[in-house]
């Protein structure tokens, strides 16, 4: 496994990161989730990501009940605060109020004092930059947080933040969280051209497309058993991906892959992987096989010839408009 520097701080990340979204404490069951943090271990993950809202907490907790015992030095955790984790107005957005709260909420289900990246969720239009900055930085000061992030931020918000952490000497964002695969490049331009300049790392997330790029979803046909298309919470993400159009081009993306000597999965987290402005892509995993399988996508160089190979297949499939990148106009 190859590490990268998260934007241009001092930390360094595995460049393939796991993370839990829609599986721990909720798709998959305790001991599978166990086996994927276990072989993600194994196969030299050192980068981890959940987030307080994923599966109503749970997540965190499984995550941290998989973690116990691992020496906290060799490992990097992240995890995020912004979307709804309880029923009161309070319990969501980036205040002053829920930071201070959701972190130690974090932390207590993480099992952990610290956390290495803290990341906002979302932008909140209801909150006053300063105040979730300010928030921000006591965390570092306290020592809870190591690094700050943000996911799913547009170019000019993460320009605001770093503008107002410069003038009141507040802790500066170091990465942000977007999603970034084959299909989905809308940060290619105003995200990663202000990221490279700014020094901010880019975690990427569902480099195969939730399990679209590898193959396994044939157009015309039903979605096979146990896949997240077929999972209660999972399928409502990833529906508006199964489309006759884009699971027959990823079939076509099979000789290239075999060529490159890579699963189509491999194809996918290497791709991304290809952008120097990327610190880690973030794998999700039902079973530790998938993990062993798309780790084999670190230090993979693709040849340019490949890299033309697919944008020619994928072609209008591949969508590039930054006007993509949103947060909710109000708080959820
Ligand atoms: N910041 C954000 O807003 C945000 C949003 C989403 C995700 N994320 C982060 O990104 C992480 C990854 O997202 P993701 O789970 O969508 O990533 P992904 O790696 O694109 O998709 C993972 C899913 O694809 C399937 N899969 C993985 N490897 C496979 C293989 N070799 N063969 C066949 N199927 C395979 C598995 O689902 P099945 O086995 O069920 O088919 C797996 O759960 C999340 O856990 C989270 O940490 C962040």
């Amino acid at each position: 496994m190859e590490h990268r520097h998260l934007g241009r701080s001092g930390l360094k990340v595995s460049e393939i990161a796991y993370g839990n979204w829609i599986t721990h404490g909720s798709q998959v069951e305790e001991e599978a989730a166990r086996a994927c943090v276990a072989a993600a271990l194994d196969e030299g993950i050192t980068t981890f990501d959940t987030a307080d809202v994923y599966a109503g907490t749970r997540a965190e907790e499984v995550l941290g009940r998989a973690l116990q015992g691992i020496r906290r030095e060799s490992i990097e955790i992240c995890t995020k605060v912004y979307w709804p984790t309880g029923d009161g107005q309070n319990d969501r957005g980036l205040s002053r109020k829920h930071i201070m709260e959701s972190v130690e909420g974090s932390l207590r289900r993480l099992r952990t004092d610290y956390l290495d990246l803290y990341q906002a969720h979302r932008y909140d239009s209801e909150t006053p930059l300063e105040e979730t900055l300010r928030a921000f930085d006591d965390l570092v000061r306290q020592g809870k947080v190591l690094y700050i992030g943000v996911s799913e931020w547009r170019a000019e918000q993460i320009t605001d933040a770093l503008a107002i952490a410069y003038h009141l000497g507040l802790d500066r964002i170091v990465s942000n969280q977007p999603q970034y695969n084959m299909i989905w490049r809308v940060i290619e331009t105003e995200v990663i051209e202000l990221s490279q300049k700014e020094g901010i790392g880019q975690i990427v997330w569902s480099p195969i497309a939730q399990g679209v790029l590898t193959g396994k979803y044939q157009p015309g046909a039903a979605p096979p058993a146990g896949s997240r298309a077929t999972d209660e919470q999972g399928s409502g993400f990833i529906s508006r991906l199964l489309t006759d159009e884009l699971l027959s081009r990823v079939q076509q993306l099979n000789p290239v892959a075999q060529q490159a000597g890579l699963s189509l999965a491999q194809l996918a987290v290497a791709w991304t992987l290809q952008n120097p402005a990327i610190s880690a892509a973030i794998i999700g995993a039902t079973r530790p096989e998938q993990v062993r399988e798309n780790v084999k996508a670190s230090g993979v160089q693709l040849d340019p010839a490949v890299l033309t190979k697919i944008d020619d297949i994928l072609g209008d499939q591949i969508v590039t408009d930054p006007a993509y990148t949103s947060s909710p106009r109000k708080r959820p």
